[in-house]
This record gives structure tokens, sequence and C-alpha cells, in this order.
């Protein structure tokens, strides 16, 4: 269970103005934790938290797509707090009908996520017919309801994969995401697998994408490595002391100029697997390099805030103690599309 005090004391190591933001904001983190603990809530933290959102959640609370709803999927406690956007507190409330899921902001969205419904899923079903569909967890439930395996960023390939093998078929239909379908095809390729992805873009016009991260141009992250000299590493040679890291939701060009290509907790994982580094681009929404710089004060992150999640932005403390306190807005999904939406979900869950 996470504390003031402890709060207090990760927000006393870190920047002058981060520690001055805590302290402005003391009793309201307080109230929310008192709150958390009359009412046995679990919050879930996404990393692209603000610093201050992001530590209301301990360790087995806070991470990626992935170990999020993996969290919510083994919670006991009556009501879960989603402090990410509504895709993600949606998956949430499908694992969990019984209990109550409440989201700080009704209106974070995603710009994968909001423009690509069911329909459009059926479409591609009705294009390509008898092929497996894996959808991105950036999805609604009545999209993922028309999916057969969902999948984030930290087990796209596999699910790939796996869904191939399942159906027997050498073609996977990936939905919404055309960057991230087209560098998940790059590294089937480069890995020297035949499977082919049928993503939105490929054989028409249309395009699903990530508005944060398709500002990530080659040319900035290459100013970037020249700027703050961080070369290119090469594998083997010698430690890393410094590192381009960057998620699948990039362009493809900026996935082969990175160091490491991952979801945002593998990237986490990098760093705390590289003690030799010094200073880390991170090529995604820019709270992520805030809450590592806490973390890791020694290393120098350079952050790019234009690169932010104006949906993830919205959960604000003060949203998150009125939604506590009158436990509103409840994210529900009608229980037809629930049933449908869990299968695809359950499917990734229990790939390894
Ligand atoms: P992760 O699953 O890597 O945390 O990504 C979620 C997301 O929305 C990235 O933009
Ligand atoms: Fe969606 Fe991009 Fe925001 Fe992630 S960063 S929630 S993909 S808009």
């Amino acid at each position: 269970m996470v504390t003031l005090e402890q709060i207090h004391h990760a927000f006393q190591k870190s920047s002058g103005d981060q520690y001055l933001d805590f302290l402005a904001q003391r009793e309201t983190i307080e109230r929310i934790l008192q709150l958390k603990e009359q009412k046995n809530v679990l919050v879930l933290g996404h990393n692209y938290m603000a610093p201050l959102v992001y530590n209301l959640s301990g360790e087995g609370e806070r991470g990626d797509s992935l170990q999020l709803a993996r969290y919510a999927a083994r919670s006991d406690k009556p009501i879960i707090l989603f402090d990410g956007v509504r895709f993600m507190a949606e998956t949430a409330k499908i694992l969990n009908p019984d209990k109550k899921v409440l989201i700080a902001d009704m209106q974070a969205g995603c710009s994968l996520a909001d423009p690509f419904r069911g329909a459009a899923v059926r479409a591609y079903k009705e294009q390509f017919p008898g092929l497996p569909v894996v959808i991105y967890i950036n999805s609604y439930a009545d999209a993922k309801a028309e999916a057969d395996y969902c999948c984030t960023s930290s087990n796209g390939l596999q699910v790939v994969q796996h869904a191939a093998k399942d159906f027997g078929t050498d073609q996977v239909i990936f939905l919404p995401d055309s960057l991230m379908g087209e560098n998940l095809q790059d590294e089937l390729r480069e890995a020297g697998s035949a499977l082919e992805l049928i993503y939105p873009g490929k054989y028409d016009t249309k395009h699903g994408s990530c508005e944060v991260h398709e500002k990530i141009s080659l040319e900035m992250v290459q100013n970037i490595r020249d700027q703050y000299h961080l070369p290119k590493h090469q594998p083997g040679k010698t430690l890393p002391e410094t590192a381009v890291l960057v998620h699948w939701e990039c362009l493809p060009e900026v996935r082969k100029e990175a160091d490491l290509c991952g979801s945002t907790s593998q990237m986490i994982r990098y760093v705390r697997e590289h003690p030799s580094l010094q200073r880390v681009y991170l090529g995604t929404e820019c709270e992520m390099a805030a809450n590592l710089q806490n973390e890791f004060p020694q290393i120098d992150f350079v952050r790019t805030c234009a690169i932010a999640c104006q949906h993830m932005a919205k959960i604000t403390l003060d949203k998150i103690v009125k939604c506590l306190e009158t436990e509103q807005p409840e994210v529900t999904v009608p229980e037809e599309i629930r049933r449908r939406a869990l299968k695809p979900i359950e499917r990734m869950l229990q790939i390894k």
C-alpha cells in the first residue's frame, strides 16, 4: 500500500519543481489515499500518468497496458480506479463485470481507438474472410467484440504468430494501428518469417495511428542523437552509456533508427537492466521520462514535451478526488458486447 510518506520521500529526491508541486497538492493526495483505503480501491496507473498521479499507484499497480490488464484480472478489490485512458478502464471492466470501474474523466480518449469501432472490424472481416483478426488493446469493447485476439505493444509479435498458427494461415489482419502493423511486419520479415499482416493502409486508403507517436520524425531523432551525443549502440561491443528507446506506435523509419523498440514497460525494463546508462531519449509520451527521471536521478533523460498525450493528461488529482468521493463516472459495457470482447482478451492473457 502506498503511503503519503513514501510519496513525500519520492518527490523529495526529485527535481525542485516537482517537490513544490507535491507540497502544493499534499492535502489532495492525502485525501485520495484515505479514500483509496476506506473504499478498498485498486488504483491502477499507466506509465504515462503525470508524476503526482503515477505515484498514487505502487508496485503491482502501475505499468503498461498488458501489466495493467493482468493486475485488473487478478484484483479482489470491489472498486478499480483506472488512471489511464478510457479503453484501458473498459478493458478492466470487461475482465471484472461485478466490480465498479471508475475513471476520473470519461473523455480521456485515444486517436487509435476513437475512430475505429465494431463496423470497421466487420468490414475487414468481410474483405478478408476466414483470416484471424488481432486487435490492438487501444480499441473499444465493440471493436474487440469482433476480433479473435487482443494484443498490446508488449506482446504484438507473439500474438500475431500465435493467431496464424491457431488458424493454420500465414495471413493475419492487424487492427487498427497502421504504423505498428508495418513495424511488426518489418520485424517479422527481418526475423525470416513469411507471415503477412494486413493492416489499415496496406490494401486500402485507411489509416490508424497514435497522434502522439506519429509526431516523432526520423529527422527529430537524428537531431537528438547528434545534439545530445547519443550514438547508436553496437550490441555486444561495450555496455551502453546512451540509448534511444522508442515505442511500437512510432514511424517505421524511427523504429529502425532506435536502439530498442518496445512497449512502455519494455523501455523501462531496458533502463533498469542497464546501469551503465548515462543519457537516454525515450521516443514516447513525455511524462514517462519524468517518472523515470525520478526513479533514476543519475541518468540524463532528454525530454521532448511537445510529445504529450492530451487524453492521458485529462486525468488530474482534482478529478480523481471527485471521482473517488462520488464513485462517478463509472465505466459500463453492455453485457452482450462484454462477453464477446472478453474472448480476445482472455486469449491474449493465456499467451505467456
Ligand atoms: P503501452 O501498452 O506500451 O503502455 O502503450 C499504451 C499506449 O497507449 C501507448 O501510446
Ligand atoms: Fe492513444 Fe497515443 Fe494517447 Fe496512447 S499516447 S493513449 S495511443 S493517443
